[in-house]
């Protein structure tokens, strides 16, 4: 009776076939609204990024890589398109930085290129630098653009129609540091980039991390927004940012009472709502909010509100429910609830409830990704992805293969894991426009 009744609870968070379809329907309106340029919640911004690599990349460059979980300064030699020798650095963003002046969080990440290359003894020499800015942006080149909106959990000040690559080049050239921002480019564009190097056969690249985006090589006759010269392009990346999709209210048949209250309290209230259905930064609240409610209701005996639950539960829960064991469940419940009332029973319905919640991650980010597929028309393609949640949910890329090929039967995929996309991508996008360069375009 217990385990109907809060089937019953559950039922708005699993979806059938119908209302995926029904998403992939609405999806494919904004994508056709967003290229057109009409009221769209998908911004289907222009990365201005035209062709791939083709193995010729040459050439050592810097990388920065803000945005995910980790803030990452890189050096990146490249020759004949393969790479020679990488040099990597993490540096952490504390909260100050993340919550304070655009201007800080600028001058924060040219110190950590100065201190870099002092580290590497690099400081006198000449580079380009590639600048991968994992966040919405509008942009006006390959090399420049505004953000949109922070996401996640970044809420800087100051930053309402400053240039990001701009502004960083500023505070570089400030350190007397002979580096130039040549490209400036979303995570998702670097995973594709980086996958493409590895398989020409990438089209899309997914991230799957702290935020969930997407993007693709479309045809550049379908994209009306370009402020640059684009006879020559045949197809460009186009980057969906797809976290916001919903956020015009097109999806609100989506949304359930758990979602509510993980937007409520998230630091970018009524924003990118589609991402808090997917990305690793809530999937841990979404999971302790839908068990408190149970607790709420009498269907599990205490509130794992009192030290939350984090995402990396939702993954082990999930990990343990594979292997038919509860152990290590139990003793984080009883850590988030701080009560020992909890039983073996209570552990299978957290375990549950942890499945039901990934289950529709994997059906949403499935949605997008087959939808592609079918708007690609190619008779295969591969999805560079990357992100925590990809990497480290033990169940996520089975069940979006499970989904993709159910909501695209007629299309061939898979799913490539593009580690540390972005940074390579950067990197190489660097080289790309240096040849895009010599020839003008
Ligand atoms: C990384 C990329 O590997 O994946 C980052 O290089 C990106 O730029 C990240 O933002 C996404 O994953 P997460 O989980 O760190 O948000
Ligand atoms: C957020 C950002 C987007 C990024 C994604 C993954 O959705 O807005 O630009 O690609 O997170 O990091």
């Amino acid at each position: 009776l217990r385990a109907q009744k809060i089937e019953a609870r559950l039922s708005k968070l699993m979806l059938c076939g119908s209302t995926l379809r029904r998403v992939a329907e609405v999806f494919e309106k904004e994508i056709e609204a967003g290229l057109r340029q009409q009221p769209s919640s998908l911004q289907m911004e222009n990365t201005y990024v035209p062709e791939l690599p083709d193995g010729t990349e040459e050439g050592s460059f810097l990388a920065l890589d803000l945005g995910g979980t980790n803030f990452r300064v890189l050096f990146l030699e490249l020759k004949a398109g393969q790479l020679l020798r990488e040099k990597v650095k993490h540096y952490h963003i504390n909260d100050a930085l993340r919550l304070g002046p655009g201007e800080d969080l600028f001058n924060f990440l040219a110190d950590c290129v100065q201190d870099f290359l002092v580290s590497q003894s690099m400081e006198k020499e000449t580079f380009s630098l590639g600048f991968t800015f994992s966040f919405p942006m509008r942009q006006h080149s390959i090399s420049s653009g505004e953000l949109i909106t922070w996401t996640k959990s970044f809420n800087c000040g100051g930053m309402d129609g400053v240039d990001v690559a701009a502004l960083l080049q500023r505070c570089l050239s400030a350190r007397s540091l002979d580096v130039t921002v040549r490209v400036l480019l979303n995570d998702t564009t670097g995973t594709l980039v980086a996958g493409a190097h590895i398989d020409r056969n990438v089209g899309i690249g997914v991230i799957l991390g702290t935020g969930s985006n997407g993007c693709y090589m479309e045809r550049a006759s379908r994209v009306l927004h370009w402020e640059r010269p684009h006879s020559a392009v045949h197809d460009v990346c186009i980057d969906i940012e797809w976290g916001a999709f919903g956020d015009n209210g097109c999806l609100d048949f989506l949304r359930t009472e758990f979602d509510d209250e993980v937007d409520a309290k998230s630091l970018l209230v009524a924003s990118f709502t589609f991402e808090k259905y997917i990305g690793g930064k809530y999937l841990g609240d979404l999971l302790t909010f839908t068990l408190s409610a149970l607790a709420r209701d009498g269907l599990f005996p205490a509130d794992p509100n009192f030290r939350k639950l984090q995402t990396s539960h939702v993954s082990l829960f999930e990990e343990e429910s594979c292997a038919g064991e509860v152990s290590r469940t139990l003793s984080a419940l009883r850590e988030a609830c701080n009560s020992d009332l909890l039983s073996t029973a209570d552990a299978l319905v957290a375990q549950y409830v942890a499945h039901v919640i990934s289950n529709r991650a994997a059906q949403l980010v499935s949605v997008c990704i087959s939808t592609l597929l079918k708007r690609m028309d190619r008779p295969y393609v591969a999805v560079a992805v990357d992100g925590s949640v990809f990497k480290h949910h033990p169940r996520i890329a089975k069940l979006m293969n499970k989904y993709i090929a159910l909501l695209a039967p007629a299309h061939q995929f898979s799913l490539m894991i593009a580690e540390d996309g972005s940074g390579k991508g950067s990197a190489l996008t660097a080289a790309i426009a240096a040849r895009m360069a010599t020839r003008g375009v």
